[in-house]
Order: C-alpha cells, then sequence, then structure tokens
C-alpha cells in the first residue's frame, strides 16, 4: 500500500541517518513524520524534487519567486502590506529557517527576521556557529498579518506554493521551523510545538527539526535551554562539531 510504503522509506531514511550518526538504535523520542500517520492529513507542500538545477538556475528560480511575491494578489494579506518578504539567505544552504510571517520591521524593510525576535534568531544561529549569510531564511506566509496576528489557514493556502518552490529551489541539508504555525504548515498533524521541538522528522526527504519560535523565547526566556538542545540536536545533524558546550542563546 502507498501510504505503508511512504511510512516505511521514511523510517529507513531515518534509521540511515541515525546509523551515520553512530547511533545504534533510534532514540523513542524519534517518529516517522507525522504526515504518514493515520490520521492522514496531507502535507501543505508537495516534495521537493532533487537537486539538478544549477546556482544560476536556482537563483533564478529564488528570484522569480521574489518578484512574484511582491506584486502577488492570492490572499487578504496584499492589502495592508508595505512590503512583501520573500526570504533571503545563501543558495546552497546547510539550514532553510522556516519562521510565521513578516512583522512591522520585515514589512517596512522586506526583510526577514530584522527586528527583536530576528536578533534572537541571529544569536541562535552564532550558537551553532554559523552567520546568518550562511543560511536561509523565510516564512509560511510572505505578508504581515495584520496586528502580527496568526497568519490564517487560507493565507498559508495562498502562500503555500511560493515556500514550496524555495524548498525546492534551495534542497536546504535541514529545515528548522521555528513555532507551531511553521511546523504544522509542513507536517500537518503537529498539535503543539512543545511536543514536537527537539524531534526528527523528514519533510519531503529533508531533515526536518521543529524548535520555539525566537519571539516566544523572548516572552519564554524559561525555555532557552530547551532551543539550546534543538540547536545542539541541529548542529549534531550537519556534522558540526560545537565549541562550546552549554551556551543557551544568549540573554535575548
Ligand atoms: N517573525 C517571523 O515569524 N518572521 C519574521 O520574519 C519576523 C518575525
Ligand atoms: Fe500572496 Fe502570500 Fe502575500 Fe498572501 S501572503 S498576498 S499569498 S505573497
Amino acid at each position: 500500500m502507498f501510504r505503508m510504503t511512504a511510512a516505511h522509506d521514511r523510517l529507513r531514511f531515518e534509521l540511515a541517518v541515525h546509523r551515520r550518526a553512530g547511533l545504534r538504535r533510534m532514540s523513542p523520542r524519534v517518529s516517522p513524520a507525522p504526515a504518514t500517520t493515520a490520521a492522514g492529513a496531507r502535507p501543505l507542500f508537495a516534495p521537493a524534487p532533487a537537486a539538478t538545477a544549477t546556482a544560476p538556475e536556482r537563483q533564478a528560480q529564488l528570484d522569480r519567486v521574489a518578484q512574484e511575491v511582491a506584486s502577488c494578489t492570492a490572499c487578504k494579506l496584499c492589502e495592508q502590506r508595505n512590503r512583501a518578504v520573500p526570504g533571503e539567505g545563501a543558495l546552497d544552504p546547510p539550514i532553510l529557517f522556516i519562521g510565521e510571517g513578516p512583522g512591522a520591521d520585515e514589512d517596512a524593510s522586506g526583510r526577514p527576521f530584522v527586528g527583536r525576535a530576528g536578533q534572537l534568531l541571529d544569536k541562535m544561529i552564532a550558537a551553532i556557529q554559523l552567520e546568518r549569510r550562511q543560511v536561509y531564511i523565510a516564512n509560511i506566509v510572505k505578508c504581515r498579518p495584520p496586528e502580527n496576528r496568526q497568519p490564517e489557514p487560507d493565507e498559508v493556502r495562498a502562500c503555500a506554493g511560493y515556500l514550496e518552490r524555495q524548498i525546492a529551489a534551495l534542497r536546504p541539508r535541514l529545515i528548522c521551523t521555528l513555532g507551531l504555525p511553521a511546523t504544522r504548515a509542513l507536517l500537518p498533524d503537529v498539535r503543539a510545538i512543545s511536543a514536537v521541538r527537539g524531534r526528527e522528522f523528514t519533510y519531503g526527504g529533508v531533515p526536518l527539526v521543529p524548535t520555539f519560535h525566537p519571539a516566544y523565547l523572548l516572552r519564554n526566556p524559561a525555555a532557552k535551554p530547551q532551543a539550546w538542545e534543538d540547536l545542539q540536536l541541529v548542529a549534531r545533524k550537519l556534522g558540526i562539531v560545537l565549541a562550546r558546550r552549554n551556551p543557551p542563546p544568549a540573554s535575548n
């Protein structure tokens, strides 16, 4: 049966990843991607095709997405935007971070994660010894939801194709979703970020690790040590050997 086969393949993929990471068996906290569970909700996005595009082709695909987003009217979020925020970063990124949607600073500048949450995201990236310019940062909706409310399901659906095309163009080595809305966009069965953060999933064959949204961490600094655990997992999966053992993503 197709679903069983897909689940089986995914499990084998995860086992292979673990074997490569030198683990003898899968930790009980690691589960196959919920997209294949019996509840059967389908992921919003189709799995990305294998990377065959050259760097200039990928750049052109990303530029095209940015152009289309700038004049998109596919959902009501277009009405109040100042600037659409397609996303930015490296062409061949080890990590694609996916947030929820632009806030006021992002809407004004056209760039993702440049406000307070963005400053914390920069620190999270630095904590795994990467620089912002080495990763890619995008959101599930490209236009600012009014009053920073959560994007509504019709808005997420309307915008999904852009993120899908970005993932297909980038083929990141790992996806890190920030907070529940971003995580649910890719893993529809997820109900609580606390239930999935720091665990490994796959999306279209790409390893995916959810963690807390930096805006949540600003409001709840007590959760930072957990976010640091998640980032350490991300680093391990990318083969990054961390020099420091215990820095929770710094003060804020
Ligand atoms: N929060 C997000 O989710 N995305 C941004 O780009 C900025 C803040
Ligand atoms: Fe288009 Fe996405 Fe902006 Fe909605 S949020 S108008 S779908 S780019």
